[in-house]
C-alpha cells in the first residue's frame, strides 16, 4: 500500500485506501506512543505548530507524536503572542514557519485556512482545524478508536448529537463514515442540524441515515454514540446559543448494560455526565490518546512525501 498525500486539509481528498494505510500505520506507531518503544524517524526534523484558537488534544498530541518519533516543535498556541497583533497577515507568518520547519501543523478560525497556505508554502500543511469546516486529524483518530474497540468499521450504525452544524470534527466524520457503508443518525436540534449542503452529499453518495431531534428513543440499536459539544464560540447571537444548550445529556443509567461505544472528540461541557466515566462504554479518554499514534502516523507519511527538495 502506498500513500501519496501531501497535506492534511479534508477528509475528502482521501480515498478509502488512504485511510487504511494511517490506520494500520497507527496500530504500528502505538508502542512508541505508549513510550515502549524508542524511535529516531524524525531526528533533525522540525514541526511548526501555528494555532490560532484555543486546542488542549490536537496541539498537544501533535507535539507529543513528533517528539515521540524523535523531532522537536516550534511555534504558538495563542495569536496574542505573535506578530499578528501587529497586522502580520497568515500568508506571511506561514512562509516564514515553512523556512524554519518541515512541516505546518495549523488550526485557524477562518474555513479554508489551511487549504490557502498550503498552497502558498513547500513544506507538507496538516489542518487542525479550521473555523466550523475540517478536522481530519480528528477524523483519522475516531476511526481509529472505532476499529480499535469493535475490530472494523464497516456496516456500522452510528448517531451524532449536539452541535451538527458548527461541530467540524462531524462534517469530517460523516465523509469517512460514508466510505465504510456506515449508517448515520444525526440527534440535534433544528437549528443546529447538520449543513444542508453535507445532506445533499451523502444523499449523491447514496448513504443511509436519518434525521431525529431526541436522544434517548433514537440510540436503542446503535453501534456508537458520539456526542459533540454545542460550539459556543460559533455563534453570532448569543441568546441562540443558550436556548440550545445543555439540551442533550447522557448519564450512566442511559447506557449502562448496553454495548454502546461512547465517544467524544472533547471537550466536553455537560453532554457527558461524569458517571458515564466508570463504565466500560466510555471510551472519550482512549480516544484522545489514540490522537497520538493516529498523528505519528500522518506526521511520519507525510513528512517523507514532502513537497520541498532540499
Ligand atoms: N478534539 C479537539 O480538537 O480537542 P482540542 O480542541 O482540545 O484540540
Amino acid at each position: 500500500m502506498s500513500f501519496n498525500l501531501t497535506d492534511i486539509i479534508s477528509i475528502r481528498d482521501f480515498t478509502k485506501e488512504d485511510v487504511e494505510y494511517i490506520l494500520d500505520k497507527a496500530e504500528k506507531m502505538e508502542p512508541i506512543a505508549r513510550s515502549e518503544q524508542i524511535c529516531h524517524k524524525m531526528d533533525g526534523k522540525l514541526l511548526g505548530v501555528l494555532f490560532y484558537e484555543p486546542s488542549t488534544r490536537t496541539r498537544l498530541s501533535f507535539e507529543t507524536a513528533m517528539k515521540r518519533l524523535g523531532g522537536d516543535v516550534v511555534g504558538f498556541s495563542e495569536k496574542q503572542s505573535t506578530s499578528v497583533q501587529k497586522g502580520e497577515v497568515l500568508y506571511d507568518t506561514a512562509q516564514i514557519i515553512s523556512q524554519y520547519t518541515d512541516a505546518i501543523v495549523i488550526r485557524h478560525d477562518m474555513e479554508g485556512a489551511a487549504r490557502f497556505i498550503s498552497d502558498k508554502v513547500d513544506v507538507p500543511v496538516i489542518n487542525a482545524g479550521d473555523g466550523a469546516g475540517q478536522h481530519p486529524s480528528q477524523t483519522l483518530l475516531d476511526l481509529y478508536t472505532i476499529k480499535r474497540t469493535l475490530g472494523h468499521l464497516d456496516n456500522l450504525k452510528i448517531a451524532m448529537v449536539g452541535d451538527l452544524k458548527y461541530g467540524r470534527t462531524v462534517h469530517s466524520l460523516v465523509y469517512a463514515l460514508a466510505m465504510f457503508n456506515v449508517e448515520m443518525v444525526f440527534i440535534a436540534p433544528e437549528e443546529l442540524q447538520m449543513p444542508p449542503e453535507i445532506i445533499e452529499d451523502l444523499n449523491k453518495m447514496n448513504c443511509k441515515f436519518s434525521i431525529k431531534s431526541t436522544l434517548l428513543d433514537n440510540i436503542q440499536d446503535i453501534n456508537v454514540l458520539y456526542m459533540t459539544r454545542i460550539q459556543k464560540e460559533r455563534f453570532p447571537d448569543q441568546k441562540e446559543y443558550l436556548k440550545v444548550k445543555g439540551q442533550y445529556t447522557i448519564r450512566k443509567s442511559n447506557i449502562e448494560g448496553t454495548d454502546i461505544v461512547v465517544m467524544h472528540p472533547l471537550p466536553r461541557v455537560d453532554e457527558i455526565n461524569f458517571d458515564v466515566d466508570e463504565l466500560d462504554n466510555a471510551m472519550y479518554f482512549k480516544q484522545a490518546f489514540y490522537g497520538v499514534p493516529v498523528r505519528m502516523a500522518i506526521l511520519d507519511s507525510v513528512i517523507k512525501n514532502k513537497k520541498r527538495e532540499n
